[in-house]
């Protein structure tokens, strides 16, 4: 991956920043796309220093009109782009009985409408050509399981992020390679997320000092945007970044499996309703 043009969401900051920085290695132009001015400043301008175009672009991804205006910047100012890092996200803490509609609305506004809105409005450019492009979507580690409780709507919504991103990859052109990026714990600013949101949603609220704690002893922004652009280089789907990880997918694996043994193990014929059979006889019925 070099010589392209990279649009990155969330780029003023963590992971995204890392994301950034590995493309700009590789001689990428870059549009660090951020709800903060400075941040994406600052972090075109980093990036910059490493000898590869770049700017600024300041979009809320929950937006749809403002990710058309981000794709519309990226292709006037670049002349095309090839790569899309969807990864602007938020988190909250707190129990799920405890949310209020308006966490909801903001935490699936940005994590899950913005990766939404990011992948149409890019996945239909990159559609509409021949030439080899990348989605990268950021999941998570709380993607895959259940890490922890106490996240209960960024668990959710980093599940619904890999619901999207596993059909879009099916829906895409051969040329459009789709990754999800399912990271662990990233030193990062998210546990003062809230400093973004909208006030109708909420405004700003106290960071969370744990998480800040916690975040602080996590893996290097650099290091982990790294390994993610080497995953896509590698045409990976799925890309993990912190081994442990596999303990959550490998735990809930074990829960369905040992369900399905109990309640409803393979029998000869139970193909009978799989929908994509049924759907196949549907249609075969309505036009013979
Ligand atoms: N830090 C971790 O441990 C970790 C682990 C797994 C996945 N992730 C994911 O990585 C991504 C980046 O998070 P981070 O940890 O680097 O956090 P961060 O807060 O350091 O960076 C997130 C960036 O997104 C921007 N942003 C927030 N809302 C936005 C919006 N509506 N539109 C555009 N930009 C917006 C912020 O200004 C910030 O620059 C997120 O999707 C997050 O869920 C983080």
């Amino acid at each position: 991956m070099t010589d392209k043009t990279a649009v990155v969401t969330g780029g003023g900051s963590g992971l995204g920043r890392g994301l950034c920085m590995a493309l700009a290695r590789r001689g990428n132009s870059v549009v660090v796309a951020d709800i903060e001015p400075e941040a994406a400043e600052r972090t075109a301008e980093e990036a910059a220093a490493l000898g590869v175009e770049s700017a600024a672009f300041v979009c809320d991804v929950s937006d749809h009109d403002a990710v058309v205006a981000l794709a519309d910047y990226a292709w006037s100012r670049f002349g095309s782009v090839e790569i899309l890092c969807n990864n602007a996200g938020v988190s909250l803490g707190g129990r799920l009985v405890d949310a209020r509609p308006e966490d909801f609305d903001w935490v699936f506004g940005v994590n899950v409408k913005g990766m939404l809105n990011g992948s149409q409005v890019f996945g239909s450019r990159f559609a509409s050509t021949d030439a080899t492009s990348f989605i990268v979507n950021t999941a998570s580690e709380h993607s895959i399981g259940v890490p922890h409780v106490g996240a209960g709507l960024y668990t959710a919504s980093k599940h619904a992020v890999l619901g999207l991103t596993d059909v879009l990859r099916r829906e895409m052109p051969h040329n459009v390679q789709v990754s999800l990026a399912c990271p662990g714990i990233v030193s990062s600013r998210i546990h003062d997320a809230t400093r973004n949101r909208p006030a109708d949603l909420g405004g700003r609220g106290e960071p969370n000092r744990l998480a800040q704690a916690v975040l602080a002893m996590g893996m290097d922004p650099l290091e982990a945007g790294e390994h993610v652009i080497v995953g896509v280089e590698d045409g990976e789907y799925m890309i993990f970044t912190h081994s442990h990880s596999r303990e959550y997918a490998d735990e809930r694996y074990r829960e369905i499996s040992r369900a399905f043994e109990r309640q409803a193990p393979r029998v000869p014929g139970d193909e009978r309703y799989k929908v994509a059979n049924l759907v196949r006889e549907a249609r075969a019925t309505a036009e013979p």
